[in-house]
C-alpha cells in the first residue's frame, strides 16, 4: 500500500531544496606534513608515538576481548553488544545467509531507562507482599469464625492464605507476584478459584501475565484456612476474566487478552496534524528480507526521527522473507502486530501509521498559501540526519531510490551518522500474543524444567561448514550426552528445528520431553491466540507462521534451568561454520 507509484498525486515538496549543497564540515583531514624539525622535538615526537603505538595497542587487546566474549545467557548481552556485532556482519551491507538464531530485542535487555514507573512501583512492593500476606494470614487465625461454616471465597481468610501459600510455593522461585484479584468460587464447595499477576524473574522486561488456579481449602488450626490442592496453571478457569464479559452484549466481541491495547493512535484534528514533523520512510529495499534485517532497518529509522525530534512514520504491512517460510517464499501482507508489540513501541517512541498519515497528509493539504504542509524529499541516504536536523518541514520524505544495497533503510544509521543515531532497543518487544503463549508452556510445566536446543536444518547437512554436527545431534548421541547433563526424569524441553517430531523419542525413556508441538492447541482455531490475531487480520485466520514457532520455541527455552546448546554443549562445530568459533 506504500508503493512509490500511490504517492505520485501526493503533494509536492516546496522550493526545491538543495539536497546535497548544505555538506557538514568535517575535521580537515591529514593535519601537517612534518618538515625539518629540532632534535628535541623529533625525540618527543619518537616518544609520543611509542606511546601512540602502545595505546592502539592497548586498544587492540580489549577490542579483540570485547568481540571474541560470547556471553553464554542469551539474557546477559547488551543492545551495545548486538550493536557492535550486527556492524560487524554488515561491511558490505548484505546480511549473510540469515540465521535461525533470533536476535535478541528489549526485553532482552536489562536496562532500566525501559522500566515502565507503574512497573517499578509494583516490584518494589514485591518482597514486600510476602511478609504482608503471612501477617494477614496470622491476623486471621486470630479472628473468631465457625469451623464449620461452609467455605465463602469471599472472606478474607482465602485470599490470605492463596498469598501465604503462593509466597512459599515452588514456582515462587520464577515468579513475582504483583496483584491479587479476588477469589470467586469454584465448581465445588470447599474450592476457590483465585487470579492475580505475575512477572517472571527469567525476563528482564517488566511485562506483567495473568495466572488463576483453583485451590481447595480446609480448616486448619484456630480460624486460619489450610490449602490442600492447588492446580496447575490457568486452572481456575471461573477467575478467568473472559468469563466475566457482558451477558447482554448483542456483539460477540472475541475475547482478547484485557492488556493489550494496540489499537493504532490517530491524529485528532488538521491542526494537530499541522503542527507534527514526521519522518517518512518510504517502502526500500529491506523489504522481504531477513527479520533481523527488518529490526536493524526500522530501529535506525527510528533513531533517526528521535535524533530529528520528529514523529516516525510506520507502515505495519510487512513482508515475511522466505528464510522463515517452510518453502523458502517470501509472504506479504503479515501484520507487524504478529510478532512485535506495537503497544509498547507507541509508549516508547513517537510513531504514527502510514495508511492514517497518507490520508490526512491528502486532506489537510492545502495546495499553496500558508495551508500547506511542507515536505522535503530526500531521494538517497546519502543525505545524512545531520543534515536535516535544520530542516523546518513538516514531512521529511526519505524515498530510497535506487538498488539494492543502495535503498536499503539502515544505510541511512552508517558511516557518520553511527556516531550519533541510537537505536531505540528498548522500544521494540516481542508480541504479547506470542509471549502469552510462551508463558503458558512454561506455566504448564510450572518453570520448573531443563532445555535442549538441537540445531539441525541446512547446518546438519553442510558437512563442510559444519562437519560433526549431524553425527553430534543424532538421536543416540543426544542421549549419550543429555543424561550426563540433566537429572533423570525431569521436564526436558527441546526447541529445535528438526521438522520430524519423532526424532526424539530416544529420549522419552529418560526425561519427560516435550516439543512446541505438543502444545499446538495453543494456536489452533479454538486458542486465545487465534482470537486476537483474527480481529488484527479483520476476521481472516492468521497461519502460525516459522518465525512465530522460533520466537515461541526459544524464548521457552531461554526459560528453563539447565540449558544444553547445540554449539557448546553437543558439538564441537562452531556456530557459524568451520573455523568461526573464536571470531
Ligand atoms: C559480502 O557479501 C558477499 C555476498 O554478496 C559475501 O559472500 C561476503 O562474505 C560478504 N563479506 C563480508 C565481509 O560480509
Ligand atoms: C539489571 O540492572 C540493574 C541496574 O540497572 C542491576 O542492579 C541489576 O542487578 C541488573 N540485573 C541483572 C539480572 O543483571
Ligand atoms: C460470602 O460473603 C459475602 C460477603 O462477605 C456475601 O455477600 C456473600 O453472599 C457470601 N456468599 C455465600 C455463598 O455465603
Ligand atoms: C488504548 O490506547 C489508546 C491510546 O493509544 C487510548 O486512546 C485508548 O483509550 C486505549 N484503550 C483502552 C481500552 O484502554
Ligand atoms: C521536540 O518537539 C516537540 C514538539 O514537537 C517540542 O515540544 C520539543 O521541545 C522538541 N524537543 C527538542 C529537544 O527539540
Ligand atoms: C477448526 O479447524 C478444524 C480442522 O482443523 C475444522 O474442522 C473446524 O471446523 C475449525 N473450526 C472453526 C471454528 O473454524
Ligand atoms: C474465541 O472466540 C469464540 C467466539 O468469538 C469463543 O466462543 C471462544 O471461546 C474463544 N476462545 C477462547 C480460547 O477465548
Ligand atoms: C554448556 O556449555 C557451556 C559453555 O561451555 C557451559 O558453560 C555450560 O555449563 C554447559 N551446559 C551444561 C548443561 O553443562
Amino acid at each position: 500500500m506504500s508503493s512509490s507509484s500511490d504517492q505520485d498525486d501526493a503533494p509536492d515538496g516546496g522550493e526545491d531544496s538543495p539536497l546535497f549543497r548544505r555538506r557538514v564540515v568535517g575535521p580537515s583531514p591529514g593535519a601537517g606534513g612534518v618538515a625539518d624539525v629540532p632534535v628535541a622535538q623529533s625525540l618527543i615526537k619518537v616518544a609520543s608515538n611509542v606511546c601512540f603505538s602502545l595505546f592502539v595497542l592497548a586498544v587492540l587487546v580489549v577490542t579483540v576481548v570485547a568481540v571474541t566474549y560470547q556471553p553464554p545467557d542469551p539474557w546477559l548481552q547488551s543492545s551495545a553488544a548486538i550493536t557492535t556485532s550486527l556492524s560487524r556482519v554488515l561491511p558490505n551491507s548484505t546480511f549473510l545467509v540469515p540465521d535461525d538464531s533470533l536476535l535478541p530485542t528489549g526485553e532482552d535487555f536489562n536496562s532500566s531507562a525501559a522500566v515502565p514507573p507503574r512497573a517499578r512501583a509494583e516490584a518494589n512492593q514485591d518482597d514486600a507482599s510476602a511478609a504482608v500476606a503471612a501477617a494477614s494470614a496470622a491476623a486471621a487465625a486470630d479472628a473468631t469464625c465457625d469451623p464449620n461454616a461452609p467455605l465463602n471465597c469471599s472472606d478474607p481468610r482465602v485470599l490470605a492464605a492463596v498469598k501465604a501459600f503462593n509466597a512459599k510455593a515452588f514456582f515462587r522461585k520464577s515468579i513475582v507476584f504483583l496483584s491479587y484479584e479476588a477469589p470467586v468460587a469454584g465448581p465445588k464447595p470447599g474450592q476457590c478459584d483465585v487470579a492475580w499477576r505475575f512477572r517472571n524473574r527469567r525476563e528482564k522486561s517488566w511485562r506483567r501475565y495473568r495466572d488463576y488456579r483453583r485451590f481447595s481449602l480446609t480448616s486448619g488450626d484456630g480460624c486460619a484456612l489450610d490449602i490442600v490442592k492447588v492446580g496447575k496453571f490457568r486452572s481456575g478457569t471461573n477467575a478467568a476474566r473472559h468469563l466475566k464479559g457482558p451477558k447482554n452484549s448483542r456483539v460477540v466481541a472475541p475475547p482478547v487478552d484485557a492488556e493489550i491495547n494496540d489499537t493504532i493512535p490517530v491524529v485528532g484534528s488538521e491542526a494537530e496534524f499541522k503542527k507534527g514533523k514526521y519522518l517518512y520512510y518510504m517502502r526500500g529495499g529491506d523489504h522481504c528480507k531477513s527479520m533481523n534485517q527488518f529490526i536493524w532497518s526500522f530501529l535506525c529509522g527510528l533513531g533517526e526521527a528521535k535524533f530529528l525530534n520528529r514523529t516516525f512514520v510506520m507502515d505495519l504491512d510487512m513482508c515475511l522473507s522466505g528464510a522463515h517460510t517452510v518453502d523458502g517464499k517470501d509472504v506479504d501482507g503479515k501484520d507487524f502486530r504478529y510478532y512485535f508489540d506495537f503497544e509498547h513501541l507507541k509508549e516508547s517512541v513517537s510513531v504514527v501509521e502510514e495508511g492514517d498519515f497518507l490520508k490526512d497528509w491528502k486532506r489537510w493539504d492545502k495546495k499553496k498559501g500558508p495551508g500547506r504542509i511542507t515536505v522535503r524529499k530526500v531521494p538517497s541516504y546519502k543525505v545524512t540526519p545531520m543534515q536535516l536536523k535544520r530542516d523546518k518541514s513538516n514531512i521529511i520524505w526519505r524515498q530510497f531510490v535506487g538498488q539494492e544495497p543502495e535503498n536499503y533503510w539502515y544505510r541511512v544509521c552508517e558511516g557518520r551518522a553511527a556516531k550519533v543515531i541510537q537505536r531505540p532497543w528498548y522500544a521494540i518487544w516481542k508480541s504479547k500474543r506470542l509471549m502469552n503463549i510462551v508463558t503458558e508452556i512454561a506455566g504448564r510445566m510450572d518453570w520448573d524444567y531443563d532445555g535442549l536446543h538441537v540445531v539441525r536444518g541446512w547446518k546438519a547437512q553442510n558437512k563442510q561448514m559444519y562437519p560433526n554436527l549431524d553425527a553430534d545431534t543424532s538421536p543416540d548421541a543426544i542421549v549419550n550426552k543429555v543424561t550426563k547433563l540433566v537429572k533423570p526424569m525431569r521436564n526436558l524441553y527441546i526447541a529445535t528445528n528438526e521438522p520430524f517430531y519423532n526424532y526424539f523419542d530416544k529420549l522419552r525413556s529418560h526425561f519427560h520431553v516435550h516439543l512446541l508441538d505438543d502444545y499446538k492447541q495453543l494456536w489452533s482455531n479454538t486458542s486465545e491466540w487465534y482470537n486476537e490475531t483474527t480481529v488484527l487480520s479483520g476476521g481472516k485466520p492468521v497461519p502460525f507462521d516459522e518465525y512465530m514457532r522460533v520466537i515461541v520455541d526459544t524464548e521457552v527455552f531461554y526459560r528453563s534451568k539447565t540449558q544444553v546448546e547445540t554449539f557448546n554443549n553437543l558439538t564441537r562445530d562452531c556456530k557459524d561454520g568451520i573455523n568461526t568459533c573464536n571470531l
